[in-house]
């Protein structure tokens, strides 16, 4: 799939089958994070965690109902794999490097067939539980500031309105 094809295609995926993601396609995703751009050169404050295990992944989803109070929570939305990408940065920086691997990531995902989903809003009851963090083998300092949650979605998504962001304003200068 061309470059430009898969900016088109990419769309949030909110219901995943639980059938495993191959795992030349994982590394390939993985790959896909690695070549991204990062500021200042800083690849040492940042740190990818591939996560299938079902258990860990429920205990994620167990942490948003924490932080929720509801008991239905599913951030991940069934989906069988979690790319965290940690950050040992702090603020702006750390938001905007690991959204470029996720983003990558995303991409690559939907050049794939997968289906995918920027995922953020689960990571702060993640980097607020101490045992989590330790079981995610993070160093001291790393915490969680985005996911790509992907799997197999369980539909074909809707094909997105052509231009679908068109409440963005955007200035032509010069
Ligand atoms: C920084 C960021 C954080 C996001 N966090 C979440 C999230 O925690 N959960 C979720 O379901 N979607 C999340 N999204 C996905 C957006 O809701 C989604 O991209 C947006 O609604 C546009 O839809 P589209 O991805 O289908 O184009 C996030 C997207 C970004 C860029």
């Amino acid at each position: 799939m061309e470059v430009k094809q898969a900016i088109r295609a990419r769309v949030s995926t909110r219901s995943f089958l639980p059938d495993r993601v191959p795992e030349e396609m994982v590394n390939e995703i993985v790959q896909a994070a690695l070549y991204a751009p990062v500021g200042m050169h800083r690849f040492d404050t940042l740190r990818i965690t591939v996560l299938q295990d079902k258990a860990l992944l429920e205990k994620i989803r167990l942490a948003a109902v924490k932080a929720s109070g509801d008991e239905h929570a599913d951030p991940l939305h069934g989906a069988p794999l979690l790319v965290i990408v940690s950050s040992s940065q702090e603020g702006d920086i750390a938001g905007a490097n690991t959204a470029c691997l996720v983003e990558n990531m995303l991409l690559c995902a939907t050049d794939l067939g997968l289906g995918n989903l920027y995922v953020r809003g689960v990571l702060a009851a993640v980097a607020a539980d101490e045992a989590l963090l330790r079981e995610l083998n993070l160093p001291e300092g790393m915490k969680p500031v985005a996911s790509a949650a992907i799997g197999y979605a369980t539909k074909k998504p809707e094909p997105r309105k052509t231009p679908f962001n068109d409440v963005t304003k955007v200035d032509y200068l010069g």
